[in-house]
C-alpha cells in the first residue's frame, strides 16, 4: 500500500484554531459541510521552523494573500494568522525542525467565516534524510502545455490550493514506480515543478528555475531565497524553461522545498548523475543543517 500522505500519528503534533486555541491532536475541527472538505476549496501553506521560528514567514503569508485575493476568499487579518502561528511554536523545542502548516478553508458550504488553523509537526526523517542522500526522481507527463493555466484569465495558477488529488496521484504513481518523486513535464516538452516542488538546476555559473508567471507553476518561497541570495557563491542566477535533456546536461540538478529544503536530484529517468560540490554550499545559503 502506497505511503504517500500518510504521516505518523505524533505525540509531540500540535494544531491551534483560531477563535478556539490549542486543541488535541486527535480533536475533529473542521465541520463536514466545510467546502474544504466537500470541494478542496481552501489554502494552505507550510513553513519550516528553525531554531523556534517559522522561515520566510512574512513572504508564506504574501503568497497566502495574492492567493486569496485570486480565489476571493477573506482571510484574517495577518496580526491574527501570526498570532496563530506563535500560539503553535510557543515552546517548541528549539532544537526540533518543524513543520508549521497553515490552513485556511472557505468555511461552511451555507456560508460563514473560513476555517482557519495550524498544525505543527517534526520534520520528517526521510526529508532530512532526502536533504543529505539526494532523491532518484522520474519525468511524468502532465498532459497540458507549459501556458496552458496562466492562458485562462479565469484560472487562478500558482496558488498553493487544498486541492492537491493530482500532486497526491502523482506521489503514488512514484511510489509504484519505485522513485523517490516525479517532474512534471508539460505536452510540449517543458519541465514544470515537482508536486511539492520546484526545480533548479546549474549550468556553469548560472543557478536557473522555472518561471511561474507564465507557467503557471507554484512561486516557491525557498527556490526565490536562494537564487536571490547565491551571488554570494559567485552564481547568477535567471528564470528560464528547460527540457529534461538540457536538465540531464546540467552541472546540477535539485528540488527545493520548504520542509526538504534543497535535495540533489541523483537519479533523473534511471541515468544516475555525478553529484555536484555545489550541494552544500546551495544547502548553507538556505540555512538548512549541513549534513
Ligand atoms: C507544487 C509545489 N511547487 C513548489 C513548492 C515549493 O514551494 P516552497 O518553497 O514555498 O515550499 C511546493 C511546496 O509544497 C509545491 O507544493
Amino acid at each position: 500500500m502506497s505511503s504517500v500522505g500518510k504521516v505518523a500519528a505524533d505525540p509531540t503534533a500540535r494544531m491551534v484554531v483560531l477563535g478556539r486555541g490549542p486543541v488535541p491532536g486527535g480533536e475533529p475541527v473542521l465541520r463536514g459541510d466545510d467546502l474544504g472538505v466537500l470541494r478542496g476549496d481552501g489554502l494552505f501553506e507550510t513553513m519550516h521552523l528553525r531554531h523556534g521560528r517559522p522561515w520566510l514567514r512574512d513572504e508564506h503569508l504574501a503568497r497566502l494573500a495574492a492567493a486569496a485575493a485570486a480565489v476571493e476568499l477573506t482571510l484574517p487579518p495577518p496580526a491574527a494568522l501570526i498570532e496563530l502561528l506563535d500560539t503553535a511554536r510557543t515552546g517548541w523545542p528549539a532544537q526540533v525542525e518543524g513543520a508549521l502548516r497553515l490552513v485556511c478553508t472557505r468555511g461552511p458550504e451555507a456560508g460563514g467565516p473560513p476555517t482557519v488553523y495550524a498544525t505543527l509537526t517534526p520534520v520528517p526523517a526521510s526529508s532530512r534524510a532526502a536533504r543529505r542522500n539526494g532523491i532518484g526522481v522520474a519525468t511524468l507527463p502532465l498532459g497540458v502545455p507549459a501556458d496552458a493555466r496562466t492562458g485562462l484569465d479565469w484560472l487562478p495558477a500558482g496558488i498553493k490550493s487544498t486541492s492537491y488529488a493530482v500532486n497526491s496521484a502523482a506521489r503514488r504513481w512514484a511510489d509504484r514506480a519505485g522513485v523517490d518523486d516525479v517532474l512534471w513535464v508539460s505536452s510540449d516538452g517543458y519541465a514544470l515543478e515537482g508536486p511539492t516542488a520546484n526545480v533548479v538546476w546549474l549550468t556553469g555559473d548560472t543557478l536557473c528555475t522555472v518561471p511561474a508567471a507564465t507557467t503557471g507553476i507554484l512561486p516557491g518561497t525557498t527556490v526565490a531565497w536562494l537564487l536571490g541570495n547565491v551571488g554570494e557563491l559567485g552564481l547568477t542566477a535567471t528564470e528560464r524553461m528547460v527540457t529534461p535533456a538540457e536538465l540531464h546536461a546540467a552541472d546540477g540538478v535539485w528540488f527545493t522545498s520548504s520542509v526538504r529544503g534543497l535535495t540533489e536530484i541523483h537519479t533523473l529517468d534511471g541515468v544516475r548523475r555525478a553529484g555536484c560540490p555545489r550541494t552544500h554550499a546551495l544547502q548553507a545559503v538556505l540555512g538548512f543543517p549541513v549534513p
